[in-house]
């Protein structure tokens, strides 16, 4: 018995404008992302997605891959802008033909295909309509992914609305770090709003669905949020309450709005005077828009975080303490993976009863380059200890949660390939399998055919 059930999806994920390349090919208009990377001084050495994984040409490849791995569903997210280039209006037919190909090619290898709409490449033409802080941006969202279900809604049963809002929210219109690259603590919570009701009128659009275009004509819809929990550095009231806040900011936020019809309290002490209030039951909050039933909850989950007051890091007042003899990620993130089993656990006693899908865990580190013909096959070796340790230690804490009776449908590793890490360009890997970005090879790593043993063996955890 390995402890995962019987029909559990094993899967791993990438995003659009981490993989793709070619972002202005067969008609696509440009991202916020494409601009944002183009702007000196964005990202590390102003490294851009213009190539990426080259995934857009190379996904046949890809796809036979993910076969050799043996996985049962791809995650991926689908250009806003190759299937509408100016985010409204006209539907590019070409954008929305090569997500078709590639749905119909996984559907072909048996691997469930497990499409994210809106992994943070907005169209760079809505930004100039204020993005997300234009409250039309839940209509143009819902319009968008219309356009997508009349393509491929027949064939896909599993959507995710958004990746992640509160990175979104805290690196593209808090800190500035992300496109659009805005730092204001006044168009963080209108922004985080916007996504909120986006993601709402998205589900209701979906729920209205002519059968024909939900797969199997039922086809089900959920949202993809980070979680971290975050401890207190020390027992001090001041500690406590800054942990409290972080938690607040980043994980109650947008689980309190989506499961419990309200805003946690401490948004109106971190955001003051900028905070618009939002009361739980004021209609237009439009909470029960943002409430709209959902199938699965998918979370992304990396790290924990131990935090103290810090009056310096506003508008939170936290900051993260370095733990002794913990050990880091190349992102600096720390390991901690019983920190994956508290966040099922946490969930299930909060917000209740709901189908999780764990949509990324993964880890970056360093990686060493191939050894020619050392790997299975005769093919090339590429050893990442750390890496299979991180997936070793996470999927055991899965397997506990899943013990202590959460429900948890499926585990994604993240990610398939080595890719565009965003502001930090392709210096951090996270993949299972390797790319050269000079020529594009793959090479599986040692995680990458562990995870196979896993998958292979339904979810047992080879010893190393
Ligand atoms: C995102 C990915 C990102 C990963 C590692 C998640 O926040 O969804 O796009 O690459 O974390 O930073």
């Amino acid at each position: 018995m390995s402890g995962f059930p019987a029909g559990f999806l094993w899967g791993a994920a990438t995003s659009a404008y981490q993989v793709e390349g070619s972002p202005l090919a067969d008609g696509a208009g440009p991202s916020n992302w494409h601009v944002f990377a183009h702007t000196p001084g964005r990202t590390h050495e102003g490294q851009t997605g213009d190539e990426a994984c080259d995934h857009y040409r190379r996904w046949r490849g890809d796809v036979d891959l993910m076969r050799t791995l043996g996985l049962g569903a791809y995650r991926f997210s689908i250009s806003w802008s190759r299937v509408l280039p100016a985010g409204t209006g006209q539907v590019n037919g070409p954008g929305l033909d090569f997500y078709d190909r590639l749905v119909d090619a996984l559907l072909e290898a048996g691997i469930e295909p497990c499409p994210t709409l809106y992994h943070w490449d907005l169209p760079h033409a809505l930004d100039g309509r204020s993005g997300w802080l234009n409250p039309d941006s839940a209509q143009w969202f819902a319009d968008y992914a219309q356009a997508v279900w009349r393509r491929l809604g027949d064939r896909v049963g599993r959507w995710a609305t958004l990746n992640e809002p509160w990175v979104i929210v805290d690196a593209g219109y808090l800190h500035g770090t992300h496109a659009p690259g805005r730092a204001s603590t006044h168009d963080a919570p209108r922004a985080a709003h916007n996504l909120l009701r986006a993601h709402g009128t998205a589900v209701r659009a979906y729920r209205a669905l002519p059968a024909a275009q939900r797969a199997q004509g039922t086809g089900t819809i959920g949202i993809v949020v980070n979680i971290e929990p975050k401890d207190a550095a020390t027992g001090r009231e001041a500690d406590l309450a800054a942990a409290r806040r972080a938690d607040a900011s980043m994980n109650r936020y947008y689980l309190d709005a989506l499961r419990l019809g309200r805003y946690p309290q401490e948004l109106a002490e971190i955001f003051g005077a900028d905070w618009p209030g939002y009361a739980a039951d004021d209609p237009a909050a439009e909470f029960a828009l943002i409430g709209e039933p959902i199938d699965f909850l998918g979370v992304n989950y990396y790290t924990r975080s131990v935090n103290r007051h810090d009056p310096e890091a506003k508008p939170v007042c936290a900051s993260p303490v370095p733990q002794p003899g913990a050990e880091y990620t190349d992102l600096g993130w720390e390991v901690h993976p019983d920190s994956l089993r508290r966040v099922l656990c946490w969930i299930r006693e909060r917000y209740g009863e709901i189908p999780l899908y764990i949509t990324e865990n993964g880890a970056a580190f360093p990686d060493p380059e191939p050894v020619p013909g050392a790997g299975p096959g005769g093919r090339a070796r590429l050893a990442d200890p750390r890496r299979v340790a991180y997936f070793r230690s996470h999927l055991a804490a899965v397997r506990e949660a899943l013990a202590q009776g959460v429900d948890v449908r499926g585990y994604f590793a993240w990610s398939l390939l080595d890719n565009y890490e965003w502001a930090c360009g392709y210096a951090k890997r996270f993949g299972l399998v390797a790319v050269d970005f000079a020529t594009q090879e793959r090479t599986v790593k040692d995680s990458g055919w562990f995870y196979r043993d896993v998958i292979a063996g339904g979810g047992e955890i080879p010893e190393s």
